[in-house]
């Protein structure tokens, strides 16, 4: 809290407020509207949160305006050069990179957290075999809560990290069972002996008739990712979290609430959303008709993967992912034609001024679905893709807001605009 205070007064009542600055290490300064209310009557309305913080993080810091992103104060483009995923997800939970032997310890316990429950396996069995992954992921996570009785007393500090933990292990061998279950195919047992993402890889492709040949590349390219999608300040899916956290839900319900609202088309459903609508365009020719449709207010059309609510200059995770989507692709030597679209579009987009005067720049996503169509990972599975790595950062914000003493319950207010009072009418007199 700084000693500045921004004063509002309701010229008509003369009322006033004087309401401190609380001002953050980075960051623009908000004030504080705790009292608002009970000094001038009034209270705010700002739907979509555009200029609403909703809480102090020390978790992850977002300057939109010139493209930066830091995780605990370390840039995305240096932890994306030397770290992994893991380690990013220790750093996230903890707030410190870890040493070698806490390192070893973290990669241990979630190593040993992989297995699910054989009766949550067969769980899998009562959904339809069409069933979205992510429908599946969502309902599974939150059914967590009924297996894991000693991890669900949030007052309790070992707990909670033992929920956490066990949420970074379980997600890749959920979302695997889930991808499995869909195609038919048996569900596979985690490796220990394979490092996280490998571990992932081998749950989601190995067949019992034969050795599952994976390409180093495949892995090393995920982990990226992963470290890319690990966490992003208070976005729809972490607010929901923490919006179901501060009513002392459970860890696993907290998740599964982060992972209903990932999958909406315009938050995490977007990188499955970019694939569909690469593949509509069709080709490199089609793509300036798909531009003016995205322009066009009545179509009804967007451009998905371009965009942003906060990155209004461009998304660093973008650079980094372009340049990785090419690297990846020549290395597993494939030959994407939805890659020609996606550039065609890209740079057609970054020329109109439509896009220009917005500010519309690719997102992460506009990359990302190309780069794991590329690893052979199905389109409905994306979403559960952003949602394993995203795992690392809910668990951050869930358990720094327990850490949290003066933590309330969410509960914004809002402007009631529905009849006024009436009096009841009798079904006849209608
Ligand atoms: N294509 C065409 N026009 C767009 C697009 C787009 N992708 N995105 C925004 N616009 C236009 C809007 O129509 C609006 O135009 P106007 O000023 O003439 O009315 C203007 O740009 C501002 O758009 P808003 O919707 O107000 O911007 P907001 O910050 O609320 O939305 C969002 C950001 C949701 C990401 C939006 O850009 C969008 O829908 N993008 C496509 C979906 C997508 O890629 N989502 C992934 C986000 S990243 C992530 O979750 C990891």
């Amino acid at each position: 809290m700084s000693d500045k205070t921004v004063v509002l007064t309701d010229a008509a009542s003369n009322r006033s407020a004087s309401l401190p600055v609380v001002a953050g290490t980075m960051g623009d300064p908000a004030f504080d509207i705790g009292k608002l209310n009970k000094d001038t009557g009034y209270f705010t309305y700002d739907p979509g949160f555009m200029s609403t913080a909703a809480t102090k993080s020390a978790v992850t810091f977002i300057d939109g305006d010139q493209g930066v992103l830091l995780y605990r104060g370390y840039p995305i483009e240096q932890l994306a050069k030397n770290s992994n995923f893991l380690e990013v997800a220790y750093l996230l939970i903890n707030g410190e990179l870890p040493r070698a032997d806490e390192f070893a310890k973290f990669e241990h316990d979630v190593t040993h957290h992989t297995m699910m429950r054989e009766s949550l396996k067969n769980f899998f069995q009562g959904f339809h075999y069409d069933a979205h992954p992510m429908a599946m992921c969502m309902a599974a996570v939150g059914s967590l809560a009924a297996f894991y009785h000693d991890s669900l007393d949030i007052a309790d500090p070992a707990q909670r990290k033992l929920a956490a933990i066990r949420l970074i292990a379980k997600m890749p061998t959920i979302a695997a069972a889930a991808y499995r279950y869909s195609i038919g195919w048996p569900i596979r047992y985690p490796r220990n002996n394979l490092e996280y993402c490998s571990r992932f890889l081998h749950m989601m492709f190995e067949v019992p008739s034969e050795p599952l040949q994976m390409s180093p590349v495949a892995a090393k390219a995920l982990d990226l990712l992963f470290i890319l999608h690990a966490d992003h300040e208070q976005n729809a899916s972490t607010s929901t979290v923490r919006l179901v956290g501060s009513t002392g839900a459970n860890p696993y319900a907290c998740v599964a609430a982060g992972i209903a609202a990932l999958w909406g088309p315009a938050h995490g459903g977007a990188n499955e959303a970019v694939l569909k609508m690469l593949a509509e365009i069709g080709d490199a020719k089609s793509v300036g008709k798909a531009v003016e449709r995205a322009k066009d207010k009545n179509s009804g059309f967007r451009l998905m993967g371009f965009g942003h609510r906060v990155y209004k200059n461009f998304d660093p995770r973008a650079t980094i992912i372009r340049e990785m989507c090419h690297k990846v692709l020549g290395e597993l030597g494939v030959n994407d034609p939805l890659l020609d679209v996606a550039m065609e579009l890209e740079q057609a987009a970054l020329k109109d001024p439509y896009f220009v005067e917005r500010k519309l720049y690719p997102n992460v996503d506009f990359y990302s679905g190309i780069i794991y169509k590329a690893l052979g990972i199905p389109t409905e599975m994306f979403t559960v893709m952003f949602a394993i790595a995203r795992t690392a950062g809910w668990v951050a914000h869930w358990l720094e807001q327990h850490e949290t003493p003066d933590a309330k319950i969410g509960r914004p207010r809002q402007i009631y605009t529905g009849a006024s009072t009436r009096d009841y009418v009798a079904a006849d007199k209608r």
